[in-house]
């Protein structure tokens, strides 16, 4: 067992998780780096190392309690609990109400909200036994201010997460472990830049003009929330849900 500090973060392999991935790394944590895209994940973890970090892919699909469960104990049996754990993982599909299925409801409900659930009750024993620990999930402006066309299902599952981390704060409070939920506006991530389920890169350019602080966010700025949201200097925080987003949900009126 090592004493150095340890996170495990769900797709890990692209966008918000990979620089969160390399922010952990560049700050002295074990990185456990997941995600459900193989080559991409295992490229985040070879350039943690190859930064001079440390760390390890595993590959995971959040939608699977049996698999979280796994991955999660494999670590723990190897290195000991867990000190954070970021619950990224996450889709955003453009569905019109009128082809909103219960299928395709409940696939962005599973990846979206349960699965950040599944890891964080994955992680809250061992990080208990070990003395304590911080989960940060991702929730968004669409799930803390806005409403988003065509995106009801995502919508529901981002609001959803500023209830989870509410509740997980207070169910886990005692065991010394801090619940957070990071919120970011419009990010430069392959998400983002769709244009068949997002805003696509003009769609950016476009809401640039009306963020206050004049441009969209890049992933390795919210990286650097969750680092302090996992971190000490967030000590006395927990169940609450910070919004990053360059001024947009105070601006536009
Ligand atoms: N980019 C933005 O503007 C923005 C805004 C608000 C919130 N977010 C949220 O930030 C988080 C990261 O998104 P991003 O912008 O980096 O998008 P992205 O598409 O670049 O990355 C999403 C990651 O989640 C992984 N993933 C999808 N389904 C999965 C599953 N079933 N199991 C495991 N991994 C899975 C993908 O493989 C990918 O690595 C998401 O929760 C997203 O909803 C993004």
């Amino acid at each position: 067992m090592s004493d150095t500090q340890m996170v495990i973060i769900t797709g890990a392999g692209i966008g918000i998780g990979e620089a969160t991935a390399k922010a952990f790394g560049r700050a002295g944590w074990h990185v456990v780096v997941t995600d459900i895209l193989e080559d991409e994940g295992r490229a985040t973890a070879h350039d943690v190392v190859a930064a001079g970090g440390s760390a390890e892919f595993h590959p995971l699909d959040v939608t699977s309690t049996s698999a979280v469960d796994h991955v999660v104990k494999q670590v723990e049996d190897a290195r000991g609990p867990f000190s954070a754990a970021i619950a990224n993982a996450g889709i955003a599909h453009k569905v019109p109400l009128a082809e909103l299925t219960d299928e395709k409801w409940a696939q962005t409900l599973d990846i979206d909200l349960t699965g950040e659930f599944r890891l964080a009750r994955a992680v809250a024993p061992g990080m208990a036994k070990g003395g304590g620990g911080a989960i940060a999930c991702v929730s968004s402006v669409m799930g803390t201010t806005y409403g988003w066309y065509d995106h009801v299902q995502y919508n529901a599952a981002k609001s959803g997460v500023v209830g989870l981390v509410r509740g997980l704060a207070c169910d886990l409070a005692a065991d010394q472990i801090r619940v957070n939920a990071l919120a970011p506006g419009f990010i430069r991530t392959a998400q983002a830049l769709s244009t068949v389920h997002s805003v696509g890169p003009e769609g950016l350019e476009k809401a640039a003009e009306y963020i206050p602080m004049g441009r969209i966010g890049e992933p390795e700025e919210m990286a650097d929330v969750l680092l302090f949201l996992c971190s000490d200097a967030s000590r006395y925080m927990t169940g609450q849900t910070i919004i990053v987003d360059g001024g947009l949900t105070v601006g536009r009126y």
